[in-house]
């Protein structure tokens, strides 16, 4: 195999309460990236899409991973990437992730796949490094898994995939600039005992709910008491959407990642379009250009849609 093109989906981090733990994909909205393996050692980095980001390859999140790989292998094998981003950088909704674990996928799929997912995962994490000066693997282990993950730990990296229960996801993107550098820079360094054990028992709560596809247990662990009340302050109208969606019949949701992407779960379809409507009529109102996406969760994670 010397090409392929894979679909790189957008993915939910945090889940609320899991803040740097758990994941989730969605099937909208995706990157394409097209890979083709060069038997020179060169990294080549195209973007055929309008964000204008680096293709540098040490400058560049799919790049960097790639530079990784090769240095690891100490191979002569080279790699030119084509990403068609379609995840808007700095959405919350897994963007940086999306380039790094398709960069990973898509190189080990071409070496003949000689990683195991949570090496993927080890390479992956190089770019969001990049990214956003951290290695956290909440977006890119749902994405290289697909699902639900829950990142035990990252050193030794240890991801336990859950269940993907039957539900929709409602998401709005508002045009507004959350750099999650920033989004991370004020939160607080401590947190009290009491806020601690409520969100262990929320923690909990969301795993078993997800495992024993319990909607009901899913819907009261959504309840985030250390990170939204913090971020969701840089999100304008967060708590009027979160009020409304509850009101339509969402389950519970919250802030997307790092934000200002704002997500809700919802057991049908109907309810997960009214939810992305009022969503959207809520930014149209003030004026804030916004995208709006229903999907189910993806249990595929990325996924290979062509190969030659
Ligand atoms: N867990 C990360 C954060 C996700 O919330 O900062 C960033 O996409």
């Amino acid at each position: 195999m010397k090409r392929i093109r894979l679909r790189v989906p957008a993915t939910v981090a945090n889940l609320v309460c899991g803040f740097d733990i758990l994941g989730m994909a969605v099937h909208k909205p995706y990157d394409e990236m097209e890979f083709k393996l060069l038997d020179t050692p060169e990294i080549i980095i195209k973007h055929k899409d309008s964000f204008g980001l680096p293709e540098e390859p040490s400058k560049n999140v799919a790049g960097i991973v790639l530079l990784k790989i090769q240095e690891y292998l100490g191979s002569n094998k080279g790699f030119e990437v084509i990403i068609h981003k379609h995840i808007k950088p700095g959405s919350g909704l897994g963007s940086s992730a999306a380039s790094a674990a398709g960069a990973a996928f898509g190189a080990n799929a071409l070496l003949g796949n000689i990683f195991s997912r949570e090496e993927m995962v080890h390479f992956a994490m190089f770019g969001e490094e990049l990214a956003s000066g951290v290695r956290h693997a909440d977006n890119i282990a749902p994405c290289i898994y697909g699902g639900i993950t829950l990142v035990k730990s990252t050193n030794p990296i240890d991801i336990i995939p859950l269940n993907s229960p039957d539900l929709f996801v409602a998401a709005v993107h508002p045009q507004v600039e959350v750099k999650t550098s920033d989004a991370r820079q004020i939160l607080k360094k401590n947190i009290t005992l009491k806020n601690a054990v409520e969100q262990w028992g929320n923690i909990a709560g969301l795993v078993t709910g997800i495992q024993q596809n319990d909607f009901s247990l899913i819907g009261r662990s959504l309840n985030d008491v250390i990170i939204e009340p913090v971020r969701s302050i840089l999100i304008p109208k967060f708590d009027e959407i979160k009020t409304k969606s509850l009101e339509a019949g969402a389950l519970g949701g919250g802030i997307s990642g790092s934000g200002p992407s704002i997500f809700m779960l919802a057991e049908k379809r109907e309810t997960a379009e009214k939810i992305a409507r009022l969503m959207k009529s809520a930014y149209d109102e003030i004026g804030i250009e916004n995208f709006i996406y229903v999907s189910k969760i993806n249990p595929a994670g990325i996924e290979i849609v062509e190969k030659a």
